[in-house]
Order: structure tokens, then sequence, then C-alpha cells
């Protein structure tokens, strides 16, 4: 026999080799994805593979005893210092003997599939833009002068195919060194992105580098920046952390960080200063909590509206603020990290962009579109991220529109008076009993109710110290549900409904939802002006989410998606009772997580998903709601909750909400005119 079958698992990709060939070459020929850092060297064990002996009737073989050869000094050193699973290879020192099936496990595969969520189980395909690789370069030679870094381009070329490669002046400077000290063989960082005409090595480490490569998943919200410290190898998240942006104190909202911009001059610079500060401190912060050293952190993905992605780049928002909302650039950026003055990652760290998709719609909206696909969705699907700002998409795969609308930060518990953001101590969680008007909540950092008899003892540490997003959502849904507010969004008099927990507040009434007081805690009540802040909140969702619908002609959507940080906390049945949303099956609203924060993962772990995303966008059609006349239509209808005018057919089979009509003028007036029946 000159030559034997191979056969390799999971991929089911099969071949014959000549007999003497090493499983890592056999592996390449085939197409097989097995990893290799060292090239060969028995040095890195990327490429452990597990021989299976005896029969295979489903690949009609039979593999004998023998079929790899015996172990090598090479895996027995291996084995000897930091030890080899039982049953594993090393592929590039085991040859192969005879017919044999090889199995790769998913640690060994280059592009790996990593389960994204539990939920759905969709996955991400390693294939990041930054590798290490590990080459021996020739020694210069006086008879043949050739530059140090000239001969670390023909070792790339000649072990690992690579041509055309660059260097960055700061690694060129620590090239000799490194030459020299790992005795002519150095472990590079090498950074490809989708679009790159060049490779460029972005580090040098002397010798083989036993440490991995990690990149930033980084969302920069108007609120808040979140990041996720991500395994360049697999994908997994080795730490997340979130921080207030420091630029609210320049403006709650987007248009009054424009109009700072606009009023002060040097304003957009100082904006500019600061976010880049934050991001530079929330990436020590995760290295440290990862254990790992900044230098290892060596790429960065950005997902963020238009306005954070001009003051992130240090471009002046002033364009945003009028019509026609022009962004200097709506395509994506691949940068050097110093180009951002971002601190705290490796210098050589490169920086991707994701595109916006219009003035008002940036790369956070074109992140959900990543996660989310309602571009391959055959029904018709409303995808809403909430924050500050909402992004809506709406479509299928026939195409899809994308508006956003300025919710404000009412939904992140600002401008709601005993409204946090969500922390522990935060209420999260709200019911009020339709009967006797008497509600009970739950807090982040508890699971139990506030009527569980061990919920004080459980809650002692936190205590309850305001209301969150999500909390006072299904607290002013629970308020309609038990006829305690009308639907125009007024609340009762205690006489009016029955409760004194509906307490008189200068002109209007508050509902007492926990009065802390006696033990120096505070008094959390829903005010009048509260469920007006989240009025004007959540119908601007509705008025942005019926603009798209207007646009494709229909009154209805087959499913919503609820996403973002707090979106992923809302209850379907109470943002549909509030009228945040469309009337849907509810069902058929579910929660996706933070998809803006997923879509910037996986465009980090995977160039071909920045490609993707890049060709999507082009294709998706933008709605401007600041132009829109209708939207001031909607805007008003979408005030009354759930809606005026609006049926939510779906949600009314489902639930019953009270018909009650409170009179202003009488609010405050004692055995007010009740009114109430049954709907
Ligand atoms: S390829 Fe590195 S040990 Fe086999």
């Amino acid at each position: 026999m000159t030559d034997a079958l191979v056969i390799f698992t999971p991929s089911g990709k099969r071949g014959r080799v000549p007999i003497g060939t090493p499983v890592l070459t056999a592996a390449r020929q085939l197409g097989v994805d097995l990893d290799s850092v060292c090239g060969g060297r028995g040095i890195c064990s990327k490429c452990q593979i597990t021989p299976g002996y005896g029969d295979f009737p489903k690949h009609g073989v039979t593999v004998a005893e023998g079929a790899l050869s015996e172990w090598n000094a090479v895996e027995a050193r291996y084995d000897e210092k930091r030890g080899l699973k039982a049953g594993r290879r090393l592929g590039c020192q085991a040859t192969v003997q005879g017919d044999i099936v090889i199995d790769v496990p998913p640690e060994s595969q280059v592009h790996k599939q990593v389960v994204r969520k539990a939920a759905d189980a969709r996955e991400i395909v390693m294939d990041p833009a930054t590798r290490l690789l590990y080459v021996e370069v020739e020694e210069p030679d006086m008879h043949e002068p050739t530059g140090d870094f000239e001969r670390v381009r023909t070792a790339l070329r000649d072990q690992w195919q690579i041509e055309g490669v660059d260097i960055a002046l700061p690694v060129l400077t620590r090239l000799q060194t490194a030459l020299r000290k790992g005795k002519w063989a150095v472990t590079l960082a090498l950074h490809k992105d989708h679009k790159d005409p060049a490779t460029r090595i972005i580090d040098i480490w002397p010798g083989y580098y036993e440490g991995r490569l990690y990149g930033l998943a980084i969302d920069l919200g108007s609120t808040t920046i979140a990041a996720h410290l991500t395994d360049l190898r697999n994908g997994q998240v080795a730490a997340s952390a979130g921080l207030m942006n420091p630029q609210i104190r320049f403006g709650e909202d987007l248009m009054s960080r424009v109009s700072y911009a606009m009023m002060n001059p040097g304003g957009d610079a100082e904006m500019t200063a600061a976010v880049r500060t934050a991001i530079g401190q929330l990436a020590a912060d995760l290295a440290k909590e990862a254990g790992i050293e900044e230098r290892q952190i060596v790429e960065a993905v950005f997902v963020c509206n238009p306005v954070m992605h001009h003051l992130l780049l240090g471009i002046d928002p002033v364009e945003l603020g009028q019509a026609p909302f022009a962004l200097a650039t709506s395509g994506s950026l691949s940068l050097a990290a110093p180009d951002l003055d971002l601190e705290s990652v490796n210098p050589g760290a490169r920086i991707y962009i994701l595109p916006c998709i219009a003035g008002h719609v940036g790369a956070d909206a074109a992140a959900v579109a990543l996660a989310e696909e309602p571009d391959k969705s055959e029904d018709l699907v409303l995808v809403v991220d909430v924050g500050t700002n909402a992004e809506i998409l709406l479509g299928d795969k026939r195409g899809v529109l994308a508006c956003s609308s300025p919710t404000g930060p009412a939904f992140e518990g600002a401008q709601i008076s005993s409204g946090q953001r969500a922390a522990p101590g935060a209420i999260e969680r709200v019911e009020i009993d339709p009967v006797t008007k008497e509600p009970r909540f739950r807090v982040i950092g508890c699971d139990l109710w506030s009527d569980d008899p061990d919920f004080e003892t459980r809650t002692a540490a936190t205590g309850i110290t305001g209301i969150c997003g999500s909390g006072i959502i299904e607290a002013v849904a629970e308020l309609r549900l038990a006829g305690l507010m009308d639907q125009g969004g007024l609340l009762g008099s205690a006489a009016q409904t029955g409760t004194p927990r509906m307490v008189p507040e200068g002109r209007t009434h508050a509902y007492l939802l926990h009065d802390g007081s006696a033990d120096g805690g505070p008094v959390i009540t829903v005010t009048q002006g509260d469920i007006r802040a989240i009025q004007l909140a959540k119908s601007a969702l509705y008025a942005g989410a019926r603009l798209l619908m207007d646009e494709i002609g229909t009154d209805t959507v087959d499913r919503v998606v609820l996403a973002g940080a707090f979106g992923a906390h809302i209850s379907p049945k109470h943002a549909m009772v509030l009228g945040m949303i469309p009337d849907a099956p509810i069902h058929k609203v579910t929660s996706a997580g933070n998809a803006a924060g997923t879509g910037a993962r996986m465009a980090l772990c995977n160039i071909a998903d920045r490609a993707r995303i890049e060709e999507t966008v082009g294709r998706i059609q933008k709605i401007e709601t600041a132009v829109e006349p209708c939207f001031q239509e909607h805007f008003v209808a979408a005030n009354a909750i759930p809606h005026a005018t609006a049926p939510f057919s779906e949600l009314r089979s489902a639930v019953e909400i009270p018909q009650v009509a409170f009179n202003a003028g009488e609010a405050g007036a004692e055995g007010g005119r009740r009114r109430r029946r049954r709907g």
C-alpha cells in the first residue's frame, strides 16, 4: 500500500494521501479546518486530533492499530511538559500509516462555531482579522545582505504562504531585539481585514508566544458604554463591563449634545476627549478583571449612533442637528488605536467601526440588523432597540426599512421621579392586584417578590432604592390594568379609585409603590409627571414603528423583537399594554438581549460578517422621522394607553383593560365622580 484513506470528522471530508503524510498536511490537502500556530513544529499544540480505531460501518472502513505512526519524541516531550488529553495526538507529528478516521475536536478547529446564545442557538463562526503565527527566520548573512524584516517576509511567504506584509514603525523598532532574543524564531500578531490589501504585523514576541489575543466589542450608547472583552480564539467573553457615558454632563440626549457643540467653541473636542478617556478606562478595567496584559487587546469594534460615532471620531456633529442630517461618512471605518487616542490596548491595535445607515440611524442599528437578520426573515418582523434613541427596523427577506426615534432617557430610568439605572436595589418588576390595588414588586439582585416573607432579609444589603426602566414600564402598564389610570394617562384620586395608595401630589395624584421612610429608605411613587415622560417616550417609539408600517402599507406585523440592554428585560405583555409597540400576538413578542452588542461581537469574531453588514446596510431603506409629516400625527394618537385609535385586538384577546376615565378637574376633589365600566 502506498497510500491510505483518511476520513476527518465532524466535517466528513475524506481522501487518499501517501503513507507517511503528517495528519496536519493531510488536513490541509483535504481542506479540513485544523489549527496550527507554529506551522507544524510541535510547539503550539493547536493541531490536536483524536484518531479512531476499529469498525466504522458508516464510513465503510476498519481502522487497524498502527494506522498512525508511533508516538514520537516531540509528542512525548509535549505530553511530559504540558500533558496531552488521553487519546489525543499532535496532528503535525503523527503520520498516516493506514486507513484512518480522525476527529478534529472543536478547540482544534480554526473556524470554530460558537453558540451565540442558548435561546436561538445561532452561531458565530470564528474568523477574526487578527491571529498569531510562529515563524522561523533566516539569520543574516554578510554575503547576502538583506534586512531582518525582509527575511521575516520571506519566512511568512515560505512557511505560511502569506505575501505582501506591512509592519508598523513601533513594531519595527522592536523587531531586531525580538528576533535575536527568540534565536531567530518569533510569534507575530498578524491583522488582515476583509478590505485590507496587505497583512499587517501589529505585534511581535520572541520565540513561541503562549498568550492569547483579545478584542473589545463596544456598544457606545448615549447613556451607557458597554464593552465585552472577547477571546479571539474561541469567541468567549472573558469579561464585560459598562459605565455611564461621561458626555452626559454635556447633555442628556443626543440633540442637547449637538447643541452643546454648536453653542460652545471646542465643545465637540471636549466631548470627544471625555468619551475616549472613558473607553480607555473601560479597556484597562476589563484587562485587569480578566487577568490579561493590555497588550493582548489587539482589536476593538464599535457600534454607536451617528452622534456618538462623530464625537468618537472627533468630528463636529453639527451637521447631524439639522436637515438634511448629512454624515461625514456613512461607510465602515478601519483605523489604528492611536487615531482615536485609545489607551490601555496594544499600541498596534486595529479598530473597526460598523457602517451607519443614515444621519439618524447609526452603526448600532446596523449591528442590530447583523445580529437579528430581519433581511432573512420569512415573516414581517419589527425589531426595536430601545434606548435613549430607539433604532427601529421593519422588514423581511423582501426588504428592510429603518428609522430612529428620539425616545429620550425615560426608558432608562432618567426623568422619572424615583428613576434610577438598572442596578441592585432597583425595582424591575411590578404587579398591582386589580381588586385590592395593592402592589408587589421585585428588585434587581433578589428573585423573591416583595410579598414573600424572606424578601426583607434578602434585600437588606441592597435596600430598595428606586425604579429602573423595565420597572417603570411595568408600573405604568399595571396602573392601567388595575383601573387606576385611564386611557389618557391620568391617575385617579383615592376617592375615585378606592385605594389610599393614590396620594395627592400638587394638583395631581401619585401611586405609592413603596414607603421605606420608617427605616430611613425612600418613598417610591409613580407620579403623573412620570407617566407623562413615559407617554412621550413610548409615543415616539410607536410613531416610528408606525411610520415604517405605513411605508410598506401594513397595519400589523407578524412578530416583534425587543432588543437593547434594557429591551431584554421588558415584559412583552406590559410593553403592549403601554402601547410601546404595535399589536401582535403576545407570544410573538420576544426579547433579543443586547442585539447591538451581539452584532459588535459578531463583527469582531468574523470578518465575513463585516462584509455582510456593509452589503446589507446598502440595501436598507432609511426613513427620516424628523421630516415625515405623519410622524406627529402618529405621535399624538400614540399618547393614549395603549392607543387612541389602533385596535390592539391581539392584546385585548389576552388581557382585560378596564375602561375607566378620570376627570382632571375633579382629580383632587373628595368623593369625585367615579365612572367605571368593564370593557
Ligand atoms: S502545529 Fe503546532 S504543535 Fe502541531
